[in-house]
């Protein structure tokens, strides 16, 4: 059985985490994988999850099995915080929400329950985007075509290819878009870009799939969660994945959630009790813990606003690094112009680096980005951003 089975590749950004641990260089940097580190380099343990968890360890409740669907109080929270309190979709029954395992669990569930109901579609994601949503709907059985997205010589958006890619796509066709931070690139649309896409979506009848995995990272909770409400606005069908790994720091705990909103109540109960059966088939139900301690946080007043106040410093403190990151660079290399890191949102930055620079980077210095020059901003800090600009400077 075994014997022809060869080797599978390193994964393109989990990997890296696994080459760098084995790196025995004291000084080593992981500006690989999207996890936010403190400025002593440390992953934070959130007081507002500490809190919830002492809530959680008080009460000392058995663990039974949740729901198919997960715990009622998180999917509600999580409703809230994607659409907002008081949005209509929520009030009319037609949003459904799975919690799943993390963010990838969730598109997972996309991706199954879509092969299911819509198995001929094809499947669209930006160029480039995150490493894993291809695979994710390869997997799932799709066709996966990309559109286009970055322009690297404007470091900025290809907003008409993009647009003239969504007029041509066939009808029914599944458009994975990053409703926030873009994944790789930190390059978001403006408004009036969105409002473009969201009209060519709904005529065109298109089936969006939002990705938020990174919600509070760019601008705050609700102005990065614009794009969703603008969504569920014109109508469905939509799908929306979001997790709180990032957010509240929660990554090993695989905290995320599957929301689908339909045109009716009634359809909506339909789509759950089969978004329920791809839950079953999968992992039977989600785990209690990291969705207790959400759950607990969104849903207590004082929490919420200590959770709120975390992430607003972890957002801060990433802006911080994208100017100071800059600023360095001026110095260290004045022939290249890096402003552009500042522009982007969100954890990353698509650093121009190409994949000989990185593979320097790594050899040379034990700095560890993604071959395609993606580097997480979120893991500078005040003690490392100095050898990290160095090594740039030297590998341009
Ligand atoms: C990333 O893009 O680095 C994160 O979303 C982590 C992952 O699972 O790839």
């Amino acid at each position: 059985l075994f014997s022809a089975i060869e080797m599978a590749p390193r994964d393109p950004i989990l990997g890296i985490t696994e080459a760098y641990n084995a790196d025995k260089n004291p000084n080593k940097v992981n500006l690989g994988v999207g996890v936010y580190y403190d400025d002593n380099g440390k992953v934070p343990l959130l007081e507002c999850v500490k809190k919830a968890e002492a809530q959680l360890m008080e009460k000392a409740a058995p663990r039974t099995y949740l729901p198919i669907e997960g715990l009622a109080a998180y999917d509600k929270a999580v409703q809230e915080l994607v659409f907002g309190a008081d949005s209509p979709v929520i009030q009319e029954k037609r949003a459904v929400t799975a919690q799943a395992i993390g963010g990838t669990g969730a598109l997972k569930l996309g991706a199954d329950f879509l092969k299911r109901f819509s198995p001929n579609a094809q499947v669209f994601i930006s160029d480039p985007s995150w490493e894993n949503h291809r695979a994710l709907f390869e997997s799932a059985g799709f066709n996966v075509n990309n559109y286009p997205y970055y322009d690297a010589s404007t470091r900025g958006v290809n907003f008409s290819g993009m647009l003239n890619a969504l007029k041509e796509m066939p009808a029914g066709s599944i458009v994975v878009l990053h409703a926030c931070c873009h994944n790789p690139t930190g390059a978001d649309l403006t408004e009036a870009q969105w409002t473009d896409v969201i009209q060519v979506v709904t005529q065109r009848g298109l089936v969006p799939f939002l990705d938020m995995a990174y919600q509070g990272f760019g601008d705050g909770i609700d102005e990065d969660g614009k794009v969703v409400r603008r969504f569920a606005a014109a109508g469905g069908p939509l799908f929306v994945s979001n997790s709180f790994s990032k957010s509240f720091s929660l990554y090993g705990e695989r905290v995320g959630a599957l929301s689908i909103v339909a045109a009716s109540a009634e359809e909506a109960a339909r789509v759950l009790s089969q978004l329920k059966r791809v839950v079953r088939t999968n992992y039977s139900n989600p785990p209690t813990h990291g969705g207790q301690v959400v759950a607990i946080t969104l849903s207590t007043p004082e929490l919420r606003k200590l959770w709120e106040d975390e992430l607003a410093g972890m957002r801060v403190r990433i802006r911080e690094m994208r100017q100071a990151m800059v600023q360095k660079l001026k110095e260290k290399a004045p022939g290249h112009n890096f402003d552009f890191v500042i522009q982007q949102r969100g954890m990353f930055s698509y650093s121009g680096l190409t994949k000989e620079q990185v593979g320097r980077l790594r050899d040379e210095f034990s700095i560890y980005a993604v071959d395609t020059g993606r580097i997480c901003v979120a893991a500078l800090n005040s003690r490392n951003i100095d050898a990290v600009v160095d090594a740039i400077a030297k590998v341009l």
